[in-house]
């Protein structure tokens, strides 16, 4: 880091801000599967980022429509004005969403997203006349984004319990983890289907079908620890949602872009959603950009719904359809195309499983999920420490062993860019393994945490 380097002023997200700058880690270049740290370190990236570099860092053909488009518009509104990148960006979408969702939002980030698709199935149910359902339902650990509406219906203590009563009228389904029963399962786990049943039973029950406008799922929940969705709660999830009027939403800005293998988690089970919200791979991360991406009915009942020539969704930002996200957004969709990154995820996904589970029976180490090129180990909490062991595990890593990975709780979060080699799981699973077993045998020198 540069001696000058001032780290005061930058109030730090979702970070420990006294505990980070008392010893910073600072990546400052990236290509492929690596990072670079400032002491010079290549640093293998084990989170693309944020679940977010799916092609793997610094592509240079998104690179260079992200400096051709600078080079010729930095800006134009949407708002009652266009340009043709945004127009197109749109049918690259339409182009790899699931068949009739075929009308896209734009915005800035997931947490937009999330907050764009509740208002939309809010004001899609009262235009056609249910205006009493204004009832969102999440489930318990979800993790949809930070705008008020997305922590209303996600289901994580800290991030609501500091911000007051969110938005009425939110109730929350269990999540499907069951450790009991499903522990060290590879791929999906067996048993919890039967959790989805009491969305109807109980939910729809105490509220009633009439007041639900929609239920936000993650197919797979990422930010809690990799909640992965029993065989079949999907699908049943579907067909209440169906029965009783019920607009089903995927948060996909993690599992969007291949993440399974496919494009969408809703390819990969065969669910298809009525909304689809994502972010992070939409532009590779190399330009922010959020999207919902929307049935094509109910687009087309917003524009019956509201009177000639005029608004038809009181709703949009400043930067929706920005000129640079919309160029990295179509280079994005040609390099996943052209370079097949879906398919060499899924080519890769069992060898990664295979990686994954070797690690079964290291010491503190109480489950493992996977799926596609997303894994979840959770480990046993020091007692009274909750959150030490995994972060612990985390610094090692950074800082012996030159690897990045991201942990929430006590559980390591694993997701590479879609472009990892063989040689890099072993790197990435193998350092994992061996701060482990490193730390089993002096566990008094465990590193403090956040
Ligand atoms: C499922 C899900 N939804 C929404 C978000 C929020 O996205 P952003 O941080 O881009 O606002 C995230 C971020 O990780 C996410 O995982």
């Amino acid at each position: 880091m540069p001696a000058d380097l001032n780290t005061e002023h930058l109030w730090m997200p979702f970070t420990a801000n006294r505990q980070f700058k008392n010893k910073p880690r600072m990546l400052v270049s990236a290509s492929g599967m690596h990072y670079t740290s400032d002491d010079g370190r290549q640093i293998l990236d084990g989170t693309a980022g944020l679940w977010c570099v799916n092609a793997g860092h610094g592509h240079p053909k998104i690179t260079e429509a992200i400096q051709r488009q600078a080079g010729q518009m930095d800006f134009a509104p949407l708002f009652q004005m266009g340009h043709p990148g945004a127009f197109e960006s749109a049918s690259a979408l339409a182009a790899i969403a699931p068949e009739g969702l075929n009308r896209v939002f734009f915005c800035n980030d997931g947490s937009e997203a999330v907050d764009t698709a509740l208002k939309m199935a809010i004001a899609w149910q009262r235009m056609r006349g249910d205006s009493l359902r204004t009832r969102l339902i999440g489930r318990e650990r979800a993790y949809h984004g930070v705008g008020f509406g997305g922590i209303a219906v996600g289901g994580i203590a800290g991030n609501r319990k500091h911000f007051g009563p969110t938005l009425a009228g939110v109730d929350h389904l269990r999540h499907p983890l069951d450790i009991g029963r499903n522990a060290f399962s590879r791929g999906l786990p067996d048993h919890g289907a039967e959790i989805a049943d009491e969305f109807e039973q109980r939910l729809l029950a105490l509220h009633d079908p009439s007041t639900v406008a929609a239920l936000i799922v993650e197919p797979v929940q990422g930010s809690t620890g990799v909640i992965l969705p029993p065989k079949g709660y999907l699908q049943k999830l579907r067909a209440i949602c169906d029965k009783h009027g019920i607009l089903l939403i995927f948060d996909e800005v993690i599992t969007g872009f291949g993440r399974l293998g496919a494009p969408f988690a809703a390819d990969y089970f065969g669910v298809v959603p009525d909304m689809i919200t994502c972010a992070k791979g939409l532009t590779n991360a190399a330009v922010p950009m959020g999207a919902v991406i929307v049935r094509q009915d109910i687009y087309d009942d917003f524009m019956r719904a509201a009177p000639e020539d005029t608004i038809e969704f009181y709703h949009g930002y400043t930067y929706s359809g920005h000129p640079l996200a919309s160029a990295a957004m179509v280079a994005t969709m040609d390099v996943y195309r052209d370079e097949q990154i879906f398919e060499r995820a899924a080519a890769m996904a069992p060898y990664f499983e295979e990686a994954a589970h070797s690690l079964r029976g290291l010491p503190w180490v109480k489950d493992i999920r996977n799926l596609g090129l997303i894994c979840g180990i959770e480990l046993e909490s020091v007692p009274g420490k909750p959150t030490a062991r995994a972060f612990d595990v985390f610094l090692k890593c950074f800082w012996d062993k030159g690897v990045m990975i991201r942990t929430t709780g006590d559980i390591i979060a694993l997701s590479p860019p879609l472009i990892i080699d063989r040689a890099q799981v072993d790197q990435l699973f193998g350092a994992i393994g061996d701060v482990l077993k490193a730390q089993s045998a002096t566990p008094q020198q465990m590193a403090t945490t956040a």
